[in-house]
């Protein structure tokens, strides 16, 4: 049902190509980081910003009004939130953990299984899920209508009255400026420990940044970390249907992620340390485990100064920003 609404709703929006916008005035790119590509049909001005980021606070897009996308993504939790699982509309839950907003204008595919093409299309998914905020796209850019300040602000950003083009565009503009990378790690700022911690992570006994490699610590692929010997969420196989996917989800970053627990697709890793026991012990047997994925030994200090070294992701600036925030 959501992937047929995704289709017939994709009609409405007009494709995005995507091409390499040099620079603009509205984000901050850090030293480190690449320049972001922007779809040149949805190219960022502070007015499209603005309107997707009341859009992200406002509950007008769930059915009964009650869930924004920041009941589940919230700036505190860099955009995601401390549940393994959100409630959506009506207390009803799904079966995966939120993901972390940061730094989405750097990703290809979107959810777990990379079904999901682009941050405008995406925006589609939580209205129309039933458990998230159970709505309609069409129905809810009919309740903006009724309110002068959001034609308003349509006309001016997008140069017409509220429609699905405006509320996926403005809200992927929003989501564009969600950059996160002034962590100590970007500082260089890192102790003794956690420079120790570094070395474990990079290594080749531990292989963390097979996956989770380059300036995101994610390689942006697809994955079976050996979570479960059987998957209740078969992940990627729900897009591709190979046998091959079973178990295989996108390789989250890293970053902020002391701020982003519980773990794993489903939130069923309470705490860092037992992610890393979770590791060193090669995880479950699975057909798709990783060959990367076979265990090490890993002494009580190693195992803390890897999670203090995790621990340096962490951006304060990011989550308390108040250009993120809603006033
Ligand atoms: C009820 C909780 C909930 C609400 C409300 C919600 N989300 Fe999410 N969001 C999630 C969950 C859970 C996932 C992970 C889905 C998956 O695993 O495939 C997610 C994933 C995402 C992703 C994918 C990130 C990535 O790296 O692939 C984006 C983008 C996103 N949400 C944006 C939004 C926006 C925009 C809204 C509001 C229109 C919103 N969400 C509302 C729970 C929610
Ligand atoms: C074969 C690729 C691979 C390797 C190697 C790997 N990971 Fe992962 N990692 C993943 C995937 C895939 C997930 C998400 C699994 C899921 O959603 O169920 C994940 C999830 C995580 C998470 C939870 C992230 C979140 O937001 O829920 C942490 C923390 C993590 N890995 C740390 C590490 C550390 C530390 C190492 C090295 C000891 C490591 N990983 C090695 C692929 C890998």
């Amino acid at each position: 049902m959501k992937f047929l609404n995704l289709i017939l709703l994709s009609l409405l929006i007009l494709s995005c190509k995507k091409n390499v916008f040099e620079h603009n005035n509205f984000i901050d790119i850090p030293n480190n980081f690449p320049l972001p590509v922007i779809p040149e049909s949805n190219q960022l001005n502070q007015s499209r910003i603005n309107l997707g980021k009341m859009l992200f606070y406002d509950p007008i897009l769930s059915i009964d009004s009650s869930i924004s996308c920041n009941s589940c993504h919230k700036q505190e939790f860099a955009f995601s939130d401390n549940k393994s699982i959100s409630p959506g509309v009506k207390s009803r839950f799904g079966s995966r953990n939120t993901m972390s907003l940061a730094n989405v204008v750097y990703y290809d595919a979107f959810q777990r299984e990379g079904g999901v093409k682009s941050l405008e299309m995406q925006v589609l998914v939580p209205i129309e899920e039933h458990n998230e905020m159970g709505f309609n796209i069409i129905l809810a850019s009919e309740r903006m209508l009724l309110h002068d300040k959001y034609v308003e602000l349509s006309q001016i950003a997008y140069n017409r009255n509220p429609d699905p083009y405006v509320i996926t565009r403005s809200i992927a503009s929003f989501e564009r400026t969600l950059i996160s990378g002034n962590s100590d790690f970007d500082k260089n700022n890192l102790t003794l420990d956690q420079k120790n911690g570094k070395n474990l992570f990079f290594s080749n006994k531990l292989k963390c940044s097979e996956c989770h490699s380059g300036f995101l610590f994610t390689n942006q692929n697809f994955e079976n970390n050996g979570l479960y010997e059987i998957y209740n969420d078969f992940g990627r196989y729900n897009l591709t249907n190979q046998v091959k996917d079973i178990g295989k989800f996108k390789v989250p970053s890293l970053r902020n992620i002391e701020l982003t627990e519980p773990y794993m697709h489903d939130g069923s890793i309470l705490t860092l340390e037992d992610v890393i026991t979770h590791y060193s012990k090669g995880g479950n047997y699975h057909i798709n485990k990783s060959e990367h994925i076979k265990g090490f030994k890993i002494s009580h200090k190693e195992k803390e100064d890897l999670i203090k070294f995790l621990e340096s992701l962490t951006d304060y600036e990011f989550v308390s920003n108040n250009e993120f925030k809603n006033f």
